[in-house]
């Protein structure tokens, strides 16, 4: 091949590459248009319907019931049926789920939309990362994965506007009647948007040699690949089903335990400290400071803001500082923002910025840490063949602790009040320090094999 082929040839499979990726990238703005929408609507629906506090938890938790189901059945369904196909029917979920979340005349038939469109967050939250590592170059592995979680954090960012847009049309009797559902019924564009573009990418290579296709997957590899590259990872990928077995009971085999202890245990942690409760609840955090409405949602774009700015810093930090620097430093200063605010909300201090600040700094260290890093984490412990079903444990391990934490959040901020509320995430922050510093593993520059070999070394 020619210098000038070779060339042309790289400059197809990064433009074929980034389209991908784009399109799974629009995988997670469904995601995080979801995490943030209820934000912007909650106050108003709380009137609407006259929720209490535990009806309140249930309309932002009950998405996460579905993602749970969504995350736990997207590993067998994504073996079966393939990647592509799995994907598509999540789209169409989430369209389903926007449309019935905006229109009920009654509080349950919201619940039933929202599990719904939560099946297919859950299934795109899991699959979207999974189909980015079987489709990237190597090289290129760890940096979409992380872009993934950028397409989140875009996506709450958008939202938050778009929250803010809405509610400020009317006024509040129109919000608490109509706004809300406005928002909610926004989704079926990006949602739109995502089914049509999946038509135009290819199944998972990878899927497809293991379903016994090579001959299908070849084209794809070429075009990823380049000629010669493409036969070689063909031969390669068969020879790594070959030897490995991905059973369930293989992840529980003495060598890989402590993949799954530090993929789950990472998924539960980055839930338990407390990220969502801001979230899912910041425009309410911030009213009990004593914000009106509209400087409630104002706040919270801020804190969209910095959730994006920090989490650009660790995509472009994760690859050069490591993991578990990023894990540790992020958790200690979540620990110590959690500290300072539970200390304001006990003391009385939450006029005044002192409350907004340290809500943005906590933010911030978990966009440079938790938030992108644990994702990265998930796609990259376990090894090819057991990778789909094992992501989807964590995934879900991830979804159920986020749903312990968003359904508990306003009935303990009613009872035990906001400073014992942030002092326990504090808690939760300092676990997650010691728990980075004794048993994570550093996995930056690793390959896939040497990450494994890693962890049989220290699985004593
Ligand atoms: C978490 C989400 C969270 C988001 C915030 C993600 O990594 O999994 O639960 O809402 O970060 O940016």
């Amino acid at each position: 091949m020619s210098i000038k082929e070779h060339n042309e040839g790289q400059q197809v499979s990064m433009r074929f590459v980034t389209l991908v990726s784009m399109v799974a990238a629009l995988g997670g703005l469904l995601f995080g248009f979801d995490t943030a929408v209820v934000s912007g609507a909650i106050g108003f629906m709380k009137d609407h319907f006259s929720l209490n506090e535990v009806e309140v938890g249930w309309a932002v938790s009950s998405l996460i019931i579905g993602c749970i189901a969504g995350a736990a059945s997207s590993g067998v369904l994504g073996d079966r049926f393939g990647r592509k196909k799995v994907l598509i029917t999540a789209a169409i979920l989430f369209i389903i789920g926007s449309i019935g979340s905006a229109i009920p005349t009654t509080f349950s038939a919201y619940i039933i939309a929202r599990i719904i469109g939560g099946i297919g967050i859950g299934i795109t939250s899991t699959l979207c990362p999974l189909y980015n590592a079987e489709i990237a170059p190597a090289k290129y592995r760890g940096r979409l994965v992380a872009l993934n979680q950028f397409a989140t954090v875009t996506g709450i960012f958008l939202t938050y506007f778009i929250n803010l847009g809405i509610a400020g049309y009317g006024n509040d009797a129109w919000d608490i009647a109509m706004g809300w559902r406005y928002m909610f019924g926004f989704g079926v564009l990006p949602g739109l948007l995502f089914l049509v573009l999946l038509f135009f990418v290819p199944e998972s290579p990878r899927w497809l040699i293991k379903q016994g296709k090579a001959a299908e997957s070849l084209p794809i590899l070429l075009k990823i690949h380049g000629e010669e590259l493409a036969k070689q990872e063909v031969m390669d990928i068969k020879k790594s089903f070959a030897q490995e077995s991905g059973s369930i009971r293989q992840l529980f085999g003495p060598t890989l335990r402590i993949a799954l202890i530090v993929g789950v245990g990472l998924a539960i942690l980055q839930q338990v400290t407390g990220i969502n409760a801001v979230m899912y609840y910041a425009p309410e955090i911030f009213k009990e400071t004593g914000a009106g409405t509209n400087a409630a949602l104002i706040q919270t774009i801020l804190v969209g803001f910095i959730n994006f700015v920090f989490t650009i810093l660790a995509i472009w930090l994760i690859d050069k500082v490591g993991r578990k620097v990023l894990l540790m430093v992020g958790s200690a200063s979540m620990a110590v923002s959690l500290a300072v605010i539970g200390a304001a909300f006990y003391t009385g201090h939450t006029s005044g910025v002192l409350v907004l600040i340290f809500i943005l700094v906590y933010v911030a260290s978990f966009a440079i840490s938790l938030g992108p890093v644990v994702w990265v984490i998930m796609s990259e412990i376990f090894p090819n063949r057991i990778r789909g079903k094992a992501t989807a444990i964590a995934s879900m391990a991830l979804w159920a602790a986020d749903y312990i934490v968003s359904q508990t959040f306003p009935p303990m901020l009613a009872s035990a009040g906001p400073a014992v509320t942030f002092w326990i995430f504090g808690v939760m922050s300092v676990i997650t320090f010691f728990f980075t510093w004794r048993i994570v593993p550093e996995t930056k520059g690793k390959s896939l094999e040497e990450i494994e070999s890693l962890l049989a070394s220290s699985k004593g």
